[in-house]
C-alpha cells in the first residue's frame, strides 16, 4: 500500500552552491510538507552503507566519494503519493535526460552530481528516513 511519506537528500553540490532554499521552495510549492530536516556531513562509510544497495555499481566508491565530500542535507517530506510524485518533481537521475521545469534539470550538474536524492519505493522511503532521524525527532 502506497504511503505518504518520502525522503531526500539535497546533495553536496547543490547545498554547498546554496541552492537548497532554491529547492526547498520549489518542494513546498509543489505540495510537500517537511516532517523533518537536518544539515549533516556523511562520512565515506556512512555514504557506504546508505548506498549499500549499489555496492556492486562500478559508480559505487565514487558515489560514497563524493556524497561525503561536503554537508548535505536530509528531509522527510509528506504528502498524498509522495514517492512517486517527488520522483516527478526531481526529474531523472542523469540531468540530461531530466524535463523542463525539474529539479535535476535546473540543478544538477552531472549523473553524480545531481542535486537531490529521491526514494525510489515507500519501503526505501521509511529505511533511509531511519538512517538520518530518529522517530521522536518527528512531530
Ligand atoms: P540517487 O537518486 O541518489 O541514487 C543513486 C545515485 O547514484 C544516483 O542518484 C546518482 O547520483 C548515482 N548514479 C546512478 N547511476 C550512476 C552512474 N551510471 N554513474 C554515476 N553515478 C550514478
Amino acid at each position: 500500500m502506497a504511503t505518504n511519506r518520502t525522503f531526500t537528500m539535497i546533495k553536496p553540490d547543490a547545498f554547498g552552491d546554496g541552492k537548497s532554499g532554491a529547492i526547498i521552495k520549489m518542494i513546498e510549492e509543489a505540495g510537500f510538507k517537511i516532517i523533518a530536516a537536518k544539515v549533516t556531513k556523511l562520512t565515506k562509510e556512512r555514504a557506504g552503507q546508505f548506498y549499500a544497495v549499489h555496492k556492486e555499481r562500478p559508480f559505487y566508491s565514487s558515489l560514497c566519494e563524493y556524497m561525503s565530500s561536503g554537508p548535505i542535507m536530509a528531509i522527510i517530506l509528506e504528502k498524498e503519493n509522495a514517492v512517486a510524485d517527488f520522483r516527478k518533481l526531481i526529474g531523472a537521475t542523469n540531468p540530461a535526460d531530466a524535463a523542463e521545469g525539474t529539479i535535476r534539470k535546473l540543478y544538477a550538474k552531472s549523473m553524480e552530481a545531481n542535486a537531490v536524492h529521491g526514494s525510489d519505493s515507500d519501503e526505501n522511503a521509511a529505511i533511509e528516513g531511519n538512517f538520518y532521524f530518529s522517530k521522536t525527532e518527528e512531530f
